[in-house]
């Protein structure tokens, strides 16, 4: 949605939810920030605050399903909430070892239930938002990846947790629809952030990630259902997912695995 006022963005408290906060950050915004470190959290409330935003900033852990549906009112209330970006999510690889069922099971609580416990509680509330005139009621965005369109060896349950998110928000797109909710999908490639300081592999068209998040909210802007960037490495996936599966199989083990 276009100009958005009141914006709620989960694990802002570094990387792609920080380069957001900011690039939104201006007079007349009131952002809610949210992330589990205290610190890092309140060092981006204080810049997008210089840069003229209201801002709302609390720790919460997006697992932690009653705490985000009340921060979740807290901030409609305050002013009804314009758009919600369910960005936090941990990445965790297998290193050299086969994923252990403990650290599958966290991916899955973070990266899946914690997007769930953001986005399901905000839909409730932007439904009951009295009808728009021609514009939306809403618009709501969900932090996917690249690695959502496809199994990669190295980070078995991240990718899946990514690949179910992504089709959950394509399907909510189809059925929010009716109730003037916009629901994008993010699926970035690599961005230089904490999340892939630690691999120690090259990743192809690496960005920054305030050139991310300037795409994202220019994708955000036109209600784009799918916000892929960049486009060369999204091309390689198309390919790689157009071959056929033996081949696949071979090129992908022999891809470097992260730490
Ligand atoms: N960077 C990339 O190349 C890339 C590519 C594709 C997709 N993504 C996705 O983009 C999103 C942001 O990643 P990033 O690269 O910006 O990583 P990042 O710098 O590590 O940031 C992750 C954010 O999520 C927050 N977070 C993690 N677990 C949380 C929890 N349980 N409750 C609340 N907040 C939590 C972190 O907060 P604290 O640090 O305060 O705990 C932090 O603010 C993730 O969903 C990631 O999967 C990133």
């Amino acid at each position: 949605m276009r100009n958005p006022k009141s914006i709620l963005i989960t694990g802002a408290s570094s990387g792609l939810g920080e380069a957001l906060a900011l690039d939104y950050a201006a007079p007349g915004i009131l952002l809610a920030l949210t992330g589990r470190d205290r610190t890092r959290l309140e060092a981006v409330a204080g810049a997008c605050r210089d840069a003229g935003a209201t801002v709302i900033a609390e720790t919460v852990d997006v697992v932690d399903e009653p705490a985000m549906k009340g921060f979740v009112a807290r901030v409609h209330a305050e002013r009804p909430l314009d758009l919600v970006i369910a960005n936090a999510g941990i990445s965790i690889g297998t290193g050299k070892e086969t994923e252990a069922q403990e650290q599958t099971q966290t991916v899955m609580r973070i990266n899946v239930d914690g997007v769930v416990n953001t986005i399901a509680p905000a839909v409730a509330l932007m439904r009951e938002k009295p009808a728009p005139g021609a514009g939306p009621r809403g618009q709501v965005a969900i932090m996917s990846s690249l690695a959502g369109f496809r199994g990669f060896p190295g980070a078995p349950a991240y990718c899946a947790s990514k690949a179910a998110v992504r089709v959950w928000g394509e399907a909510m797109r189809g059925e929010l629809h009716q109730f003037g909710i916009e629901v994008s999908v993010i699926c970035p490639g690599y961005v230089r952030t904490p999340l892939t300081a630690t691999n120690r592999f090259r990743m192809p068209f690496l960005m920054d990630a305030d050139r991310a998040a300037r795409i994202m909210r220019r994708g955000l802007e036109r209600d784009r259902g799918r916000i892929v960037y960049p486009w060369r490495l999204y091309l390689l996936v198309r390919v790689l997912l157009a071959l056929p599966t033996p081949i696949t199989d071979r090129m992908l083990r022999r891809l470097p695995k992260k730490e």
